[in-house]
């Protein structure tokens, strides 16, 4: 199958379009107006959004011509090399799934479709602190998703970083994730607070305070949390807390959500100094995602920390914001060789995933467009398009004369001020 992507064959009928352009308006079509306005909706007036995604068209890639084709041992000839070593884990392909949270907003089976699709085509998949789906039943998902005889699935767990007088709630996230198997930690740090989403407020909207009753499921089965809210409320969380005639009474499960909610997004932020509370409690890599700045980098490498993401969110916090892709060849230039550097904000196709390589991103994160192949498919629908990308990469890769990761260098680039 996976070879079907990567030659591009016409045979193949896809469970929906190859044109990535697409997806969006797809999902559009399956989504109510809450969820699609969650998805899409971005911070302020959509500048940075716009940014990120024009960004890409600001660099043209340059093909090489005459160039050998890779071969194995026996001389058959291969597509090019797309394996790559990141957090000492070894990957088929430098992309990982971004943390989404409440995916069961965008697909009954959410967070579960989506880490199966992940395991079954090798892409790590992290996981957000405001999952709709537990940090143990997204781990036992991932692990059943996998193809038999390939490598054991890579998952990863992404932190919104409760404030210090909740360290008793970090420490247990922590502990749950390192339990299941999750090898490196991503502390998101661009969303103490959430941003000013037009579309979010003009719906009244609260994704975490799902009216069908999803919820931030990572929460209500968190047992400090549980503990700490039946102590406030005298009875268990609840989705529906009945009295004796059936009526909902006391504190019931959107309660729970809010309560939970303020702990995630507490509306201040952490300092450098409390990185080292992590670096002491996780057994493991930590990355910090949101970094965008070279001083900000800096300080991330002189903490030891195995990694960053250079992300703005998506466009979805701070509106104005620059582009990610323009601040990324600063910052490799700054902290390439002392950390791994990952990407993300705009990546639509397989030539954005090439160009952020060549400015020195080690690996890319995927956000809105694995949500979209959710929104339409469900796992098929991520499968179909985290295959169309890996696809869509080698066979660009394999046109531009591009043998292996090594060679997406920055002279394969060159600016275009045209567009
Ligand atoms: C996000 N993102 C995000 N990031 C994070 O660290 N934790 C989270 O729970 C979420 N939730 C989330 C929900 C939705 C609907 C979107 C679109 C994004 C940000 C995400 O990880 C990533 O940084 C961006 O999505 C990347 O930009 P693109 O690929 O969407 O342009």
């Amino acid at each position: 199958e996976q070879q079907v992507y990567q030659a591009g064959l016409t045979s193949h009928k896809p469970p929906f379009t190859f044109q990535s352009t697409e997806w969006e308006g797809k999902a559009h079509e399956v989504l109510d107006s809450n969820s699609w306005g969650y998805v899409h909706g971005n911070a302020g007036t959509s500048g940075t959004y716009n940014n990120n995604l024009e960004s890409f068209k600001r660099y043209a890639l340059c093909p090489s011509r005459l160039v050998p084709s890779r071969k194995d041992t026996i001389g058959n000839e291969l597509y090019p090399d797309t394996s790559v070593e990141v957090l000492g884990q070894k990957l088929p392909f430098p992309m990982a799934i971004a943390p989404i949270g409440v995916q069961k907003i965008f697909h009954p089976e959410g967070e579960v479709a989506a880490t199966k699709a992940a395991a079954e085509t090798g892409i790590p998949y992290i996981l957000s602190t405001a999952s709709s789906t537990s940090i143990e039943d997204v781990a036992a998902a991932n692990d059943s998703g996998a193809r038999p005889s390939a490598p054991a699935p890579v998952r990863w767990y992404q932190l919104y970083w409760p404030s210090r007088e909740h360290d008793d709630i970090t420490l247990s996230l922590l502990k749950r994730a390192q339990d299941s198997g999750y090898k490196a930690l991503f502390v998101t740090l661009d969303t103490y607070v959430l941003g000013w989403r037009p579309s979010d407020m003009d719906h009244g909207y609260n994704p975490f305070i799902h009216p069908d009753r999803i919820g931030v499921e990572i929460g209500f089965t968190d047992p400090v949390f549980q503990r700490r809210f039946k102590e406030k409320h005298g009875h268990d969380i609840s989705r529906g807390y009945l009295d004796e005639y059936g009526i909902t009474k006391g504190a019931t499960f959107g309660d729970a959500a809010k309560e939970w909610t303020q702990i995630v997004f507490p509306g201040h932020s952490h300092t450098w100094e409390d990185v080292k509370f992590l670096q002491q409690h996780w057994d493991g890599p930590i990355v910090l995602k949101g970094i965008q700045t070279v001083a900000d980098a800096r300080k991330a490498a002189e903490l030891g920390l195995a990694g960053i993401v250079v992300s703005n969110h998506g466009g979805r916090q701070q509106d104005g914001a620059i582009a990610s892709l323009t601040m990324l060849p600063h910052i490799v230039d700054a902290v390439g060789d002392k950390l791994d550097i990952f990407f993300d904000s705009g990546i639509r196709c397989g030539s954005d995933i090439i160009k952020a390589l060549a400015l020195g991103a080690k690996c890319v994160l995927v956000g809105r467009p694995y949500a979209y192949g959710l929104a339409i498919g469900g796992q098929d629908g991520v499968k179909h398009v985290l295959n169309s990308l890996m696809g869509d990469t080698i066979m660009n890769m394999h046109l531009g004369g591009l043998r292996g990761l090594s060679e997406l260098q920055r002279d394969i680039l060159v600016k275009d001020n045209t567009m």
